[in-house]
């Protein structure tokens, strides 16, 4: 079976069996029920009328039984086993509730299925539509090993470049992250699998996660911090959402009243259930039942016995018990859990599908920083030898090693993919440590290739200081080893590519003006060998573009902060801040070469005058002025002059990804809805649209916007 191992047919052989054993109990009853289908088991009736139904037959235990996973003495051994095969809870035997079954991450399902690139790289394809789809495989891979929760999307914006968990998420910008953000949820429910984004809220310093007290005003919250998740909830329909370890203003945030009951489940009306991150992420049992954590992670430690005392004692209300039993009851019914049992089929996992969209999406979110006089693409035909260097270019680099971390087993490396593309051409490749060979091999070379990579050690997530593992970066540099090949190079040759494979944001400084071709790969997944290989020959044209601001040195962005008890998270960040400072970034935000070139011309907006309920048609001319064909992705920024409130110089309000033959040119069009433009009042605690004029700036990144225009925002 493709890309299982014995152990993980091993545990779902137990896993098949328990839900055989479920199937033959449920006929038996039935059959016993000849008198009749108890409501909340048959699916023609209303979905709420099943949940009351439910709901109305399950004692005190029960109810409190759907808010924790299993219980805790098999918990350490099910967390074990959780990356191969789901985490079961919430069951209910004598009622046949089916449990949650918990899985999986935004690179993958499970340890062994199908590694994706990380959610970063995806995030650099600025494009939702392939999220959606990539995220449908992950949904489909989980489902296929009996799971219905899937941990993921991961929406934390990226406030520092530095953040350890940088490569789980999508970027730095809430536009952006929310388009990205929507559409992992549905690929993921399309495929009848809950989504849970996650951390609910402002988690985004990893050495401090589970203490750190995030201080944040209500504007920044509700404006930089939070849309991405109302986008999750709201346009997509999540089902279930995590909440995060770290403090928000004196509170954590697993029992945060105004994040998890005023503002998610009360102004965005969600019907989901919010589940706490894992062991950590619970700190209470009343507080967090009263404020509004529904389900405790991994297994019940304030929750369990803990809760069904505080209620009986009067500190936790029944309705409290009956609101979270009720929302994951309406989740279970909802998607189906009762008429459809799992059907584990680990065909599935790194199905021939699967591997080839992790090849596309690689491909596809790489991003061509440098390409001076046209090094690249390589030209198959004419180049006889590569040097392929650096301590990863037989390595395939998969991202990090925390919660999720996935086998590295038959990844393509960049010798891997290189070597099957480069038909005639000789590959010296070299991985070792020592300068002068480097050289050596770089010397007379036709293309020098470095694959310069961080590792697990430089970022990811933190588990601990006993685990030499992750954490954030405080330097946004190489390491020391990669610098030292790169400077091997270039020193004896001037045709060096320098592939970088990060998470996030690395300074380049020091070494870049001696390169004459840079591409960030990211940690490109099980197929990135194969993808590097596609971008670097040209059978790709790459159209990746920056979902963040890389820095020219570490003073450049105010520091991370980490190692402190609390820390303010201010409204400015990423290019936010660099404009309003008037820093020079090395590359802007949303930033990105190609093989070929656009031009934009001829701006038209649908109307110079609009009402705050209205929605502004923008629409320009794009034309592919080159010789190969491509994929362009147009941004549009919005600047708000003379505001009453401070506001970045400019902020993207949409964009869009569009395939262009040669020559070809395209009117392309984008919605802008008025209420986009509002910001928050804090005194009024509403959000309001200034009634003022705006201006429309359209281009290829955010410091090149060559199509400008104007609009007003009158009283209608
Ligand atoms: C992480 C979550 C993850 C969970 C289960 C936690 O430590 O913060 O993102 O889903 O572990 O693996």
């Amino acid at each position: 079976m493709a890309g299982t191992t014995r152990l993980q047919n091993f545990l779902m052989r137990g896993r098949r069996r328990r839900i055989e054993g479920r199937r033959v109990r449920w006929a038996s009853l039935s059959k016993e029920r000849a008198g009749g289908t108890p409501p909340y088991l048959d699916p023609a009736r209303p979905v709420g009328e099943r949940v009351e139904d439910l709901l109305g037959r399950m004692t005190l235990e029960e109810k409190v039984g759907q808010m924790s996973m299993p219980p805790a003495a098999s918990a350490a051994l099910k967390g074990l086993s959780a990356i191969f095969a789901p985490l079961l809870g919430t069951a209910n035997e004598r009622l046949l509730v089916p449990p949650l079954a918990a899985t999986g991450t935004s690179r993958g399902a499970t340890f062994l299925a199908t590694a994706f690139p990380v959610a970063m790289a995806r995030g650099a394809s600025w494009d939702p539509d392939l999220e959606r789809r990539v995220h449908a495989a992950i949904g489909r891979e989980a489902r296929a090993v009996g799971a219905n929760v899937l941990l993921s999307p991961c929406i934390n914006l990226l406030r520092h470049p530095g953040w350890g968990r940088a490569q789980e998420t999508y970027g730095e910008d809430p536009c952006h992250l929310s388009r990205m953000a929507a559409a992992a949820v549905r690929g993921i429910q399309e495929e009848h699998v809950m989504a849970q984004p996650k951390h609910f809220a402002l988690n985004s310093i990893e050495r401090d996660r589970f203490h750190v007290d995030v201080l944040v005003g209500e504007r920044t919250l509700r404006e930089v911090y939070l849309p991405h998740f109302e986008a999750a909830v709201g346009e997509a329909g999540a089902a279930s959402v995590m909440s995060a370890y770290n403090k928000v203003n004196g509170q954590y945030a697993g029992e945060h009243r105004h994040l998890l009951s005023e503002i998610l489940k009360g102004e965005w009306g969600f019907d989901g259930f919010v589940m706490s991150d894992w062991i950590w992420g619970t700190r209470s049992t009343e507080d967090a039942a009263n404020n509004g954590l529904d389900v405790e992670a991994p297994a019940p430690r304030f929750y369990g016995r803990r809760l069904i005392e505080a209620v009986k004692s009067g500190k936790v209300p029944v309705s409290r018990i009956d609101d979270s039993a009720r929302r994951v009851l309406r989740k279970k019914i909802e998607f189906g859990l009762f008429e459809r049992p799992p059907e584990i089929d680990l065909s599935t996992l790194c199905c021939e599908e699967h591997i080839a969209l992790a090849r596309e999406s690689a491909s596809k979110g790489m991003v061509l920083l440098k390409n001076d006089g046209g090094l690249l693409p390589l030209d198959g035909g004419k180049i006889g030898r590569i040097a392929l260097l650096g301590r990863f270019a037989k390595k395939a680099r998969l991202g990090d090693m925390g919660s999720s971390w996935m086998r590295g087993k038959g990844a393509a490396s960049p010798l891997a993919g290189l070597a099957r593309r480069a038909g005639g051409a000789r590959i010296d490749c070299y991985a070792g440590r020592s300068a002068r060979k480097a050289a050596r091999l770089a010397e007379g070379a036709d293309a020098v290739v470095v694959v310069a990579s961080l590792t697990p050690r430089d970022e990811g997530e933190w588990l601990g200081s006993w685990l030499p593992l992750g954490g954030d970066r405080e330097r946004l540099g190489l390491p020391e080893r990669e610098v030292e090949t790169i400077r091997a190079a270039t020193a004896v040759s001037d045709r060096v590519v320098v592939v970088v494979q990060a998470g996030g944001a690395v300074t380049m400084s020091e070494w870049i003006d001696e390169a004459r071709a840079v591409l960030l790969a990211w940690y490109p997944g099980k197929e990135g060998g194969r993808a590097l290989a596609d971008v670097l020959f040209g059978d790709v044209n790459p159209g990746g573009k920056l979902p963040f601001t890389i820095p020219r040195g570490d003073e450049q962005p105010y520091p991370l902060g980490a190692g402190r008890p609390s820390q303010e998270y201010g409204y400015f960040h990423g290019y936010r801040y660099f404009d309003k400072e008037g820093l020079d970034p090395l590359f802007p935000f949303g930033f990105g070469l190609s093989y070929t070139g656009y031009g934009y011309a001829d701006l038209r907006l649908s109307a110079e005058k609009l009402p705050p309920g209205g929605k502004l048609e923008v629409s320009f001319e794009l034309t592919n002025e080159g010789e190969r064909a491509g994929e362009e992705i147009a941004q549009l920024y919005v600047s708000c002059r003379g505001s009453t409130v401070p506001r970045p110089v400019r902020e993207l309000k949409g964009f869009l990804k569009t395939p262009l033959r040669p020559g070809e040119t395209k009117r392309v069009g984008l919605e802008l809805p008025v209420k986009d433009l509002a910001y928050y009042d804090e005194k009024e605690r509403a959000w309001k649209v200034e009634r003022r004029r705006y201006e429309v700036r359209v281009g290829p990144s955010s410091r090149d916007l060559p199509l400008a225009g104007e609009f007003e925002v009158v009283d209608g």
